[in-house]
């Protein structure tokens, strides 16, 4: 009955993209024409946006100035910082913060003008209200966590880089060079990766016409689902309990033994080990060599070893390899953003990608609409209430 039905669409092409391009069975992962690796590797999270923009890199002037407009879209209004004071006093989670304040991110209004806010998009231009949307979350984050923390938020600041100032935001320290390079190659590598849930929400909504902020604020809520960008964490988690047993190869497989998933490991479109999690892999051990902190690096390394042995032997036939949140896991908390913040942290990189998707559909539009198959009763007949 349900054979023809694509549930969850898998394996359903609904459109062409010149973003992102994944192929499982090889493991590779194309970002904007560039092999990630490539990209991830050398880019300033400014480069990997502009690029899916615009279909090529910028000069250097041309970078100057996209780095400038960004960096002065970067304030949000007082009412959006009251309504994340809100939220951190609540105790709601980070990112209901972030859909709080993306949904806010256009808001404009007396207040703010006299706050020295600039001027936010009301051009009613997507790609205008784009970059408005990319440049706001990171402040969004940094805020909510700063209120989480008892402590005032910090202004940003427009000479930092856009991963610099984030990190600035959050600590009120400028941040070293190997943290700033670990943070603009997590951001790139996970800019885009084809038609996943948040995107795809993020295109159906593009796909009506309505406007960006719409688009960004359904793709955090759709983000927000465990089943998306809930895994960092728990990786995290994992990784600390295996570190401070000082046995990763007891403790993983223990953890099997008990009837628990390692975090971190398989994926559902890759068949061999996510192209992220080499170059996130790459990107942590040489962080943490200039960090010094190794022992934490070593002992992730080590359960990655361990994990897909072990996996090996407990699913044979299938390959189940470190996936990206792994090593993001390994990353971010070595960088020092916080571990409730990494879900979040995905959403200020990935809004790259919901915005350029966003464009990309408007060019050649058609409103999303596929159908659903009625499986209910076609004859009932009305009983009045009391009769019922
Ligand atoms: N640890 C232990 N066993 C596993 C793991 C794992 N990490 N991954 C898959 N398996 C086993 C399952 O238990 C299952 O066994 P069964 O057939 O006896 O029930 C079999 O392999 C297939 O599992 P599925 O969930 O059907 O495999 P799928 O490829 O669809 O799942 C998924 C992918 C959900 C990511 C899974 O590998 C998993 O739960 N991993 C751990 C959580 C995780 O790391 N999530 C982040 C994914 S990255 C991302 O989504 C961006």
């Amino acid at each position: 009955m349900t054979d023809d039905i694509a549930r969850g669409l898998e394996g359903v092409t609904v459109a062409k993209t010149r973003l992102s391009s994944i192929d499982g069975e090889a493991g590779e992962l194309i970002i904007g024409g560039f092999p990630l690796g490539e990209l991830a590797g050398n880019a300033t999270f400014e480069e990997a946006v502009f690029l899916l923009r615009e279909d090529r890199l910028p000069d250097e002037a041309e970078l100057a100035s996209f780095r400038d407009d960004l960096a002065s879209r970067r304030n949000i209004a007082p009412e959006t910082r009251e309504t994340l004071r809100a939220a951190a006093e609540d105790g709601l989670p980070a990112m209901d913060a972030l859909r709080m304040g993306v949904a806010a991110a256009n808001l404009d209004g007396d207040a703010a003008a006299t706050d020295g806010r600039s001027a936010q998009s009301e051009s009613g231009d997507p790609a205008d209200d784009a970059l408005t949307a990319v440049a706001v979350m990171p402040t969004v984050v940094a805020t909510y966590w700063r209120y989480r923390e008892g402590a005032e938020p910090i202004a940003p600041r427009e000479d930092l880089g856009h991963a610099a100032n984030y990190l600035y935001m959050l600590t009120g320290e400028e941040p070293d060079d190997a943290a700033v390079r670990g943070l603009e190659t997590y951001l790139d590598a996970v800019i885009d990766h084809g038609l996943n849930a948040s995107t795809f929400t993020a295109r159906c909504i593009a796909s009506t016409e309505s406007d960006v902020f719409s688009a960004v604020t359904g793709a955090v809520g759709a983000l927000k689902g465990p089943l998306h960008g809930g895994a960092p964490g728990p990786v995290l988690d994992m990784l600390v309990d295996i570190h401070e047993s000082g046995d990763p190869e007891s403790a993983v497989r223990e953890r099997l033994e008990r009837g628990e998933r390692l975090m971190g490991f398989g994926h559902r479109v890759y068949e061999v080990r996510d192209p992220r999690a080499a170059v996130l892999s790459d990107a942590a051990e040489s962080f943490y060599e200039v960090s010094g902190d190794t022992d934490f690096f070593e002992s992730a390394r080590e359960a990655e070893r361990v994990g897909v042995e072990a996996l090996a032997e407990h699913k044979p036939g299938r390959r189940l390899e470190t996936n990206v949140e792994f090593y993001t896991a390994v990353l971010l908390r070595g960088i020092g953003i916080p571990r409730d913040l990494f879900t979040a942290t995905f959403g200020v990189a990935r809004v790259g990608g919901w915005t350029a998707h966003c464009l990309e559909q408007l060019t050649d539009n058609r409103i999303v609409r596929p159908r659903a198959r009625y499986v209910g009763d076609t004859d009932r007949e009305w009983t009045p209430v009391d009769e019922r």
